[in-house]
């Protein structure tokens, strides 16, 4: 039988080549640091550099968490869009926080985003609605994110009956579809060393204008 754990042990990790990276240089606040990350990355070719992972905290306190995409990084602070129905959207609105984890695997470099969560203005949703595909504003029509399926084929069933009606109102919005802020507090910035004296560079907001940058031991 194969023992999984010395399968495990054998295989790599941080294999990513860390760019340079000086935290005394870095800026005041995490946003545009996050930017040069995120689009250093984007530049770089790194697979699917905007997927993160959400983590929220279900009704009974324990923690759930998936995987989605970062849609933009406003003033306001991180955005991502689901359903408001959701297992994620019904925890958001139980308990309006949040982490958002990125890891940018060729890089060697992780980020972490913690904070408040509120829904975007229903026009900023809808206008995110409208930008995506046919196929995925048909599925989101089906209204059933996260629900039980009991029969395979109902979602065939209910995607086509959604995209008959998108055929007939192309501007049809999908009423729980909804662009979430996730307003930070704290954010992290991590950066593999081979050495392993991993870089931590952690933003705190300390006041609700003034952000505290500290190292942390790895
Ligand atoms: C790479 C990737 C990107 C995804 N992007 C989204 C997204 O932007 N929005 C979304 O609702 N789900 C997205 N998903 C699906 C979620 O991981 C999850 O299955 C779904 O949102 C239901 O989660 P919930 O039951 O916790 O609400 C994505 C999954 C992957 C693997």
């Amino acid at each position: 039988m194969t023992d999984l754990r010395s399968r495990l042990r054998a295989v790599p990790t941080l294999t990513g080549t860390p760019p340079t990276f000086d935290p005394a240089h870095a800026p005041e606040t995490p946003h545009p640091l996050f930017v040069d990350w995120l689009l250093y990355a984007v530049d770089h070719q790194v697979p699917e550099p905007c997927a993160a992972t959400l983590s929220t905290v279900r009704a009974d306190g324990r923690p759930n968490a998936r995987v989605l995409i970062l849609k933009d990084l406003t003033t306001d602070g991180w955005q991502f869009a689901s359903t408001a129905t959701s297992r994620k959207g019904e925890e958001l609105s139980n308990t309006p926080y949040a982490a958002l984890t990125f890891y940018w695997i060729a890089l060697g470099r992780q980020v972490r985003v913690l904070g408040s969560v509120e829904p975007a203005d229903p026009e900023d949703s809808a206008r995110d609605f409208l930008a995506r595909p046919v196929a995925a504003r048909a599925e989101a029509l089906t209204g059933r994110q996260s629900a039980v399926l009991n029969d395979p084929a109902d979602i065939g069933a209910a995607v086509a009956e959604q995209t008959e009606r998108l055929t007939a109102e192309p501007g049809l919005i999908a009423p729980d579809w909804t662009l979430y802020t996730l307003r930070a507090d704290e954010v992290e910035f991590w950066q593999a060393d081979p050495d392993r004296r991993h870089l931590r560079l952690r933003y705190r907001l300390d006041h609700p204008d003034h952000w505290t940058k500290e190292r942390l031991w790895p």
